[in-house]
């Protein structure tokens, strides 16, 4: 009877693994350091804030608007770094970071126009994966989409401990998407699945293989199943509105399903809204992967030193010594990932 099982068992997975082949993406890989690996020691680390969730959340819940962020440090990358949307900090030595090398501007079809759901013209561009040691050095830019492709504009960036999670669309609302999968080790790219609508930010739930795909403005978030037996297919279980105008989220990262939320699924978000052309707001949420509902939100008033909202573009988050720390990359063209650190807050702020 066990023997059985044990072939039905062996018969079913090879059936699935010689019917589904996930497609690679042609990508441009650039090597700028021959003698350092992608990813160093040849192991893939675990990913911060899932395998130090319940830490992160109780240090989260302990924010509030006069917690004294500090900048502990600013780390140049070596640029040029285009529009960055997407962060991971791996381990304690890489950075990975999307972005957008854009070659011609979206123009509004003005006065309101709407042709195919959208708003505005394509443009131009391409995707980039680049990444960087823990000091700003450049290694490596790989081109995830081709000059011409009308899909190209990354988003955020979220890491499962086996590969990075990615969206690339075109740069207009309501347009289409799709999502990758990238293996940090080669910077491989293979491609998941489409979607019609624009996608920016993404959050992988290891647990129940669903991703989760947030659209233009954060104002959606529609939830995938990902087909157990062929990884390059997906189903789509659900759209949940947002019900949050407070920020437009950039990048989260998958928060695991920690204790104090009932052992559902959670992300950490980080993103900014502009109140006026001259009055940003930008902060960080633990957000519930079920509703959309904000279950934690704390403002930021840090600006970086060119001047944007420090939330303005992609965020990671990690715990040193005790710590909650955030790891953004505000700026557009030469950009510098300033890590922020939580230091104190008023006692009577509970
Ligand atoms: C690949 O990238 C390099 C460096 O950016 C560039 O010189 C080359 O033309 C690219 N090749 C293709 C096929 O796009
Ligand atoms: C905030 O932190 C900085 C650096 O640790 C410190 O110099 C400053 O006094 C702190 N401010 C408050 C209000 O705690
Ligand atoms: C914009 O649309 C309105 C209403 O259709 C029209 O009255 C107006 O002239 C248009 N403006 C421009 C600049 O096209
Ligand atoms: C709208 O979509 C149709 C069908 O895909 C296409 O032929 C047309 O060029 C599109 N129009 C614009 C302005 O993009
Ligand atoms: C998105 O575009 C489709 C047509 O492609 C249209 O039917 C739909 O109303 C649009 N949705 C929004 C929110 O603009
Ligand atoms: C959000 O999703 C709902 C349900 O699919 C849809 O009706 C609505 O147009 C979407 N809104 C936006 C802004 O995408
Ligand atoms: C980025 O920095 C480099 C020097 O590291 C400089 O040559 C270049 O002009 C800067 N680009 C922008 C857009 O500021």
């Amino acid at each position: 009877m066990k023997l059985f099982v044990v072939l039905v068992g062996l018969v079913a997975s090879s059936y699935a693994k010689k019917s589904c082949s996930v497609p690679a993406i042609p990508r441009n890989v650039t090597i700028f350091q021959h003698d350092e690996p992608i990813v160093p020691g040849g192991r893939l680390p675990p990913p911060n804030p899932a395998s130090k969730s319940d830490q992160i959340v109780d240090l989260v819940q302990k924010l509030g608007r006069t917690t004294n962020w500090t900048i502990v440090d600013r780390i140049e990358l070596e640029g040029p770094c285009g529009e960055p949307e997407g962060i991971v900090k791996m381990g304690d030595d890489r950075f990975f970071v999307s972005s957008g090398m854009y070659t011609q501007a979206t123009m509004s079809f003005g006065n309101g126009t709407i042709i195919n759901g959208t708003d505005r013209t394509p443009g131009a561009g391409q995707a980039h994966m680049l990444v960087f040691d823990g000091k700003g050095k450049r290694l490596a830019d790989a081109a995830l989409s081709s000059s011409g492709d009308m899909l190209y504009h990354t988003g955020g960036f979220d890491y499962d401990g086996k590969s990075i999670w990615a969206t690339i669309a075109q740069y207009r609302p309501n347009s289409t998407a799709h999502v990758v999968r990238v293996d940090p080790q080669t910077l491989d790219a293979d491609f998941m699945f489409s979607v019609d609508d624009h996608e920016g930010g993404i959050v992988m739930d290891t647990k129940t293989d669903q991703v989760l795909l947030l659209n233009w403005g954060s104002r959606n978030a529609s939830k995938w199943q990902l087909d157990k037996h062929c990884d390059s297919s997906a189903t789509h279980i659900g759209t949940s509105r947002n019900p949050s105008f407070y920020v437009d989220y950039q990048d989260c990262k998958f928060l695991g399903h920690p204790r104090a939320y009932d052992y559902r699924p959670v992300m950490i978000c980080s993103g900014v809204t502009a109140l006026t052309s001259t009055f940003s707001i930008g902060g960080i949420a633990i957000v519930s992967m079920d509703t959309m509902t904000p279950l934690d939100e704390v403002p930021i008033s840090v600006v970086s030193d060119a001047g944007a909202a420090i939330n303005q573009n992609p965020m990671d988050v990690d715990v040193v010594d005790g710590k909650l720390r955030l790891y953004l990359a505000p700026d557009v063209g030469n950009t510098t990932v300033y890590v922020l650190e939580a230091q104190t807050r008023s006692p009577y702020e509970f």
